[in-house]
């Protein structure tokens, strides 16, 4: 009988928690360094330094709540680089660009805004831009010269026992396409020159001595607030179970199955030199939040699970003229509780989710 019971108490356990997660902490491999590469949804204070801020990430309500103060993190706290460096026993990384840094255990190239293809790419098919960001191309020169000035010949060595996360990147190279017009066909043509990108990054690294490398690939792009806010129809049809826009979802989705047939290519190509290279799912991270909300306590007070918690208001709480931060905004009681952040980016909360989804994944192939 006690027996029975406790079965029954273990079986209601493994569906309240529908993913057994490891311990967050010391699960990978012993990691000397990470190295990261990306955008804002990796930066940790490159643009605070570089350039102006469309989103105040270097104002409160960012960071609120985990490190209590603005960090140039584009959330309310930690990022999911945080949670990798701390699942490696590392200490979060440093920006590449500040000068106070300290870079023993890696450091974070990625620069809020950043796109994988060049400004060319965008003027020759008269997309504009604000500002444009430190692209791939830019954030391995900066590689480039940590390395002149650090480890030289010694990297290699080093480097070989490091983690490399490379992305995710795509999403800055198609939502100005998408806000300025351009259709979804015309946009799936970009996704070749975005992919071969993101694969002529990560050669770069392996041939400066990187052996495990993590390339993410972008969120589902209709079910982020700024995305429903811009595109939204009246045709119920357009819009899955969770009210994201399924077409959007499936162009990140075909961003994703492109990139990962590159991804197996390559890992074929440099498997003999002892380098793997490991796909990581944030968008499978992200729909499984959708699906198991409840069982992971995510119930925005507004009761949608598409509503940012910090903005300027309208039916996902995004206006593009008051974004998080700026005056007009409000954030939402409980950011534990929302999986949204500020219309493009997520809380600290989906990160934690979400990096333990995508660690559980990755971590046994990533072995050194
Ligand atoms: C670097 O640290 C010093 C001493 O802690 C501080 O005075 C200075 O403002 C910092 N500089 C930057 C750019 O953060
Ligand atoms: C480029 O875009 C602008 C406005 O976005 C438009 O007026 C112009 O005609 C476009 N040029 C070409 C060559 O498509
Ligand atoms: C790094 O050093 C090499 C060899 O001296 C040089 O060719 C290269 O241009 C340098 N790269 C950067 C980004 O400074």
């Amino acid at each position: 009988m006690a027996m029975a019971s406790y079965s029954v108490l273990l079986i209601t356990a493994f569906f309240l928690f529908p993913i057994a997660f490891a311990a967050t902490s010391g699960i990978f491999p012993a990691f000397k360094s990470i190295y990261q590469f990306g955008n804002s949804l990796s930066d940790t204070g490159n643009l605070l330094r570089w350039g102006t801020m469309f989103y105040p990430a270097d104002k409160l309500p960012y960071g609120e709540t985990y490190f209590r103060k603005a960090t140039g993190r584009f959330s309310d706290g930690r990022l999911i680089v945080d949670f990798i460096a701390a699942a490696a026993n590392l200490p979060y990384l440093d920006a590449y660009l500040n000068k106070n840094g300290s870079f023993a255990h890696g450091v974070n190239f990625a620069v809020a805004g950043a796109t994988a293809n060049e400004r060319e790419f965008f003027d020759k098919r008269n997309i504009s831009y604000d500002e444009f960001k430190p692209a791939i191309l830019e954030q391995l020169e900066w590689f480039e010269k940590y390395i002149n000035s650090t480890c030289r010949k010694d990297c290699a060595e080093k480097f070989g026992n490091s983690l490399f996360i490379f992305g995710e990147y795509g999403g800055n190279d198609y939502f100005p396409a998408f806000q300025q017009g351009k259709s979804i066909s015309e946009v799936m043509s970009y996704v070749p020159h975005t992919v071969a990108s993101i694969i002529h990054g990560v050669k770069r690294v392996i041939q400066h001595g990187a052996k495990r490398i993590l390339v993410p690939g972008p969120y589902p792009f209709g079910c982020l607030p700024s995305q429903l806010t811009s595109s939204g129809t009246d045709k119920a049809d357009d819009y899955d179970q969770f009210g994201c826009l399924k077409k959007y979802n499936d162009f990140a989705a075909y961003h994703n199955r492109f990139l990962q047939v590159a991804l197996s290519k390559l890992n074929r190509q440099y498997a003999s030199k002892g380098v793997v290279i490991v796909y990581g799912d944030f968008y499978g991270g992200f729909m499984n939040i959708f699906h198991n909300a409840n069982e992971l306590g995510f119930n925005h007070e507004s009761g949608s699970l598409v509503k940012a918690c910090c903005g300027g208001g309208g039916a996902y709480n995004f206006d593009k003229a008051k974004p998080c931060g700026k005056e007009g905004s409000s954030v939402c009681t409980n950011p534990k509780a929302a999986v949204h952040w500020d219309g493009v980016h997520l809380t600290d909360a989906s990160h934690r989710h979400i990096s333990q989804f995508v660690i559980n994944q990755v971590a046994s192939k990533l072995a050194l």
